[in-house]
């Protein structure tokens, strides 16, 4: 390959990408935009420096300032969440989860979690964590008409088979779950929860949600980027007492080296969303529900119209009378609108390249200033396309012209950059 073309092959594509994203509706509902003080974090030094190990125990020198921020980081942690420990070395989500299992586990025990297609994530499941650990994992029971865990079967499940740790926590996940419930039936034998909030972390830290640590969750496991609007991570929440063993879990477990800029964006992250992080929260969770409201006012198969759609950041659409989840999110990303074809509970999971549903996610949207009536906008847009009402170009068009006013990040802090722009710091 010659290396000249490869060059400007990468900054033709990294150019192109970002004007893309400057005229899409981003709706990924794992996916965030961070504020431009956090993105002034990424390029630092730390990107290229190590500190393995705990603040002030670093097997390397060099760490002064790292300490420092991770120390703040971890300090902005505890209070955003309420925890007496967090563990900001995780380099993802997945990553911390199996820490937690780690921690939580021995090889050959058991846990109980949802199955992919009620919700649950991959590293809930034999396919990843679990099945890295030696886990034997048993399926929650699951209401698909509520889209919610099926509270009386789980507590049999949990009572007959008493699985060591229970994974709550989802992918797909539009209502809160039962922690309380379950953490009162796996304390009876000494059993824990890890609740995993990667998706809903932001909602949980803004108090729209539901708030896992204080219903009885052992450990709160999540990404740093989906509503907590930070760089790409993850973290790790619990109480004083299972400390040691998440962060030996971590680190020599998992992690050697993390990621040093990240958690120096995460530490700017946090204080941000200390100050506007409550608003925004709400923000993304109205904008969900009438998100929802529209698309069914629309004559779409919103899920569950009898609960109010959502208490999320997250509306799911059974679009099977419209070709598929495939199909669908492939035409709406022709039009621009950026989401994803998900499993629904009634879907096999050997379909996962055709399910019946697409997954809408309001956070990115809500992040970019957009409010209510814009929703309704985007549902009317997004039903056009499902609907084939009008062409694919002309959806596209209203799209771009609807993003020109929403460019830049808002609920967060520093200017200079707008949301989807690539901040050059070089030429070359
Ligand atoms: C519930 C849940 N947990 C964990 C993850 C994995 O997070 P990451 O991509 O940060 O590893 C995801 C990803 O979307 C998720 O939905």
């Amino acid at each position: 390959m010659d290396p000249e073309k490869a060059l400007r092959d990468v900054k033709k594509a990294v150019e192109e990408h970002h004007r893309w994203m400057s005229r899409c509706l981003p709706m990924i509902a794992s996916e965030n935009v961070t504020s431009p003080a956090v993105r002034d974090m990424l390029p630092t030094d730390f990107a290229h420096r190590y500190a393995e190990g705990a603040p002030h125990e670093r097997l390397y020198e060099g760490c002064e300032y790292i300490d420092e921020i991770e120390i703040t980081c971890v300090e902005l942690a505890k209070e955003l969440f309420d925890a007496e420990h967090a563990n900001v070395q995780p380099t993802s989500g997945v990553v911390a989860n199996l820490a937690a299992l780690t921690a939580l586990t021995e090889p050959g025990d058991k846990v109980a979690a949802l199955r992919i297609s009620d919700g649950g994530h991959i590293s809930h499941r034999e396919i990843s964590a679990p099945g890295v650990r030696g886990l034997e994992v048993l399926t929650l029971p699951f209401d698909a008409e509520e889209m919610e865990i099926d509270v009386d079967e789980a507590l049999k499940l949990i009572e007959t088979e008493e699985p060591e740790v229970v994974i709550l926590g989802a992918s797909l996940f539009l209502f809160p779950h039962p922690v309380a419930e379950i953490s009162d039936a796996v304390k009876t034998y000494d059993g824990k929860v890890i609740y995993d909030g990667a998706h809903v972390l932001g909602l949980i830290a803004g108090g729209t949600f539901q708030d896992p640590l204080r219903e009885g969750a052992d450990v709160l496991t999540g990404s740093t980027h989906k509503t907590l609007p930070g760089p790409q991570g993850g973290i790790i929440l619990c109480g004083k007492e299972l400390a040691d063993a998440v962060d030996e879990a971590v680190f020599p477990g998992l992690v050697s080296n993390h990621h040093l800029h990240h958690v120096a964006g995460l530490a700017v992250a946090l204080a941000e969303f200390m100050i506007h992080g409550e608003e925004y929260a709400k923000a993304t969770v109205e904008n969900a529900r009438k998100l929802g409201e529209a698309l069914y006012e629309e004559g779409l198969e919103v899920l569950c119209p009898h609960k109010g759609f959502t208490r999320s950041h997250q509306v799911a659409v059974d679009v099977r009378k419209h070709g598929g989840g495939a199909r669908v999110s492939e035409r709406l990303e022709k039009a621009n609108i950026i989401c994803n074809k998900n499993l629904l509970p009634w879907d096999d999971e050997s379909e996962s390249d055709d399910p019946s549903g697409i997954r809408l996610g309001t956070q990115e949207l809500t992040r970019l200033g957009m409010g209510p009536s814009e929703m309704e906008f985007v549902a009317e847009l997004i039903a056009d396309v499902v609907l084939e009402r009008r062409s694919l170009e002309a959806v596209r068009e209203d799209v771009a012209e609807l993003r020109e006013e929403f460019q830049e990040v808002e609920y967060g802090l520093g200017s200079g950059v707008g949301a989807h722009e690539w901040p050059r710091i070089a030429d070359w």
